[in-house]
């Protein structure tokens, strides 16, 4: 597919108003998505498990502008946040609308209200792009369904995709699917960089229902954002390599999913993280987001593995909270683990309890 077969074709129906919502999860990567070209196409394919707690729900009311004073040739909103309007995050909606309006012309002919909560702390340093921008995305979707509703299922969820790629591009992964990569891979059948496909190989039943428990080890603001993270992946001196790498291990970690290798599973996944990091740090200007507790957490996860052969890990997203992962048939020795030797080490203790998930849902 390519982008133009998202621009609709048929003529619309007219609504003049109603309202649909969604709730999105996160996702977690397990080869990292580290760098992109224009228009949110990633420099390299990236694999993630879909989280099941950590959700955003948003609803959009919807009200026709044809024929009122408000008709404009701007977009017409107001973002509610947990309640409250918040102004301070309507341009970052304003840019999404501004690059998806193309695929969805019909955006400019309503006025709207987006309701939006997350079910995990706003300020738990957990980003909530993923899980907001594809609960928006869906939303959308379901407007267009309403106005166009000869599209087919398949449609529906890769343009929710394709249109949450570009308003973050992790958030495409969040759609539909428990395991699901973003990004052409030569291994991967339908993989593409428009959208997120769930995984379509066989997965061994040692990662159903896989544990993530989030340690909260920094709750504050980034210093740096991923968008600024990407860019300086231009011009980075190992950008090439790493590219290649990351095709790599999604070709090993096809074999690992296939087999329910453990120790494989480790090497690679723990590598992505700290790869990711590397990256950060030999970027220019460079940058360092892990805390001094990111990395005694790391170390008493390694020396927890060699003393007791349990087929824990970590891996990091583009900040310093760190992802426990395990098999649920390791839960009760792992999480007696976290509690004693790891929660000393997040902000006021706390963590988040989660696991692989579904995708989204309409509710
Ligand atoms: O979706 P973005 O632009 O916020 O980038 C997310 C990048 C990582 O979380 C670090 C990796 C990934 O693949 O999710």
């Amino acid at each position: 597919m390519q982008a133009q077969d998202f621009i609709p074709q048929s003529k619309l129906e007219t609504i003049d108003t109603g309202k649909v919502t969604w709730q999105s999860p996160s996702n977690i990567a397990l080869v990292k998505y580290w760098g992109k070209k224009e228009n949110q196409i990633p420099a390299n394919p990236s694999i993630s498990f879909t989280l099941n707690n950590c959700k955003t729900i948003t609803s959009l009311e919807f009200t026709s502008t044809k024929d009122s004073e408000k008709k404009s040739d701007l977009f017409n909103f107001e973002f509610y946040f947990e309640g409250q309007k918040k102004e301070d995050f309507k341009p970052k909606i304003y840019t999404f609308f501004e690059r998806i309006v193309e695929f969805c012309p019909y955006l400019k002919e309503y006025h709207f209200t987006i309701n939006s909560e997350n079910t995990f702390p706003h300020s738990s340093g957990i980003a909530s792009s993923a899980s907001g921008m594809s609960a928006l995305a869906l939303c959308i979707m379901s407007l267009e369904k309403q106005l166009s509703p000869s599209i087919s299922e398949d449609y529906f969820y890769k343009k929710a995709s394709f249109l949450a790629r570009l308003g973050s591009g992790s958030a495409c992964r969040s759609v539909q699917g428990k395991i699901v990569v973003w990004g052409e891979h030569e291994g991967i059948e339908g993989s593409s960089n428009l959208f997120g496909v769930a995984y379509p190989n066989e997965v061994h039943e040692v990662f159903e229902n896989y544990q993530d428990t989030i340690l909260l080890v920094d709750k504050g603001e980034k210093k740096v954002s991923s968008s600024v993270g990407h860019n300086l992946m231009h011009d980075h001196p190992f950008a090439e390599e790493r590219f290649k790498q990351a095709h790599k291990n999604l070709a090993a970690l096809k074999e690992i999913f296939k087999s329910g290798n453990l120790n494989e599973f480790i090497e690679i996944v723990e590598s992505e993280a700290l790869t990711l990091h590397a990256m950060m740090m030999s970027s220019n200007p460079y940058f360092i987001l892990m805390k001094p507790n990111t990395l005694e957490i790391i170390n008493k996860i390694w020396a927890f593995r060699e003393a007791t052969g349990l087929p824990v890990c970590f891996t990091l997203d583009a900040g310093a909270n760190v992802h426990v992962l395990y098999p649920e048939k390791n839960k009760t020795e792992i999480f007696q683990f976290i509690e004693d030797k790891l929660l000393g080490y997040c902000e006021k203790n706390q963590f988040i309890s989660d696991s692989i998930g579904l995708g989204s849902k309409k509710l």
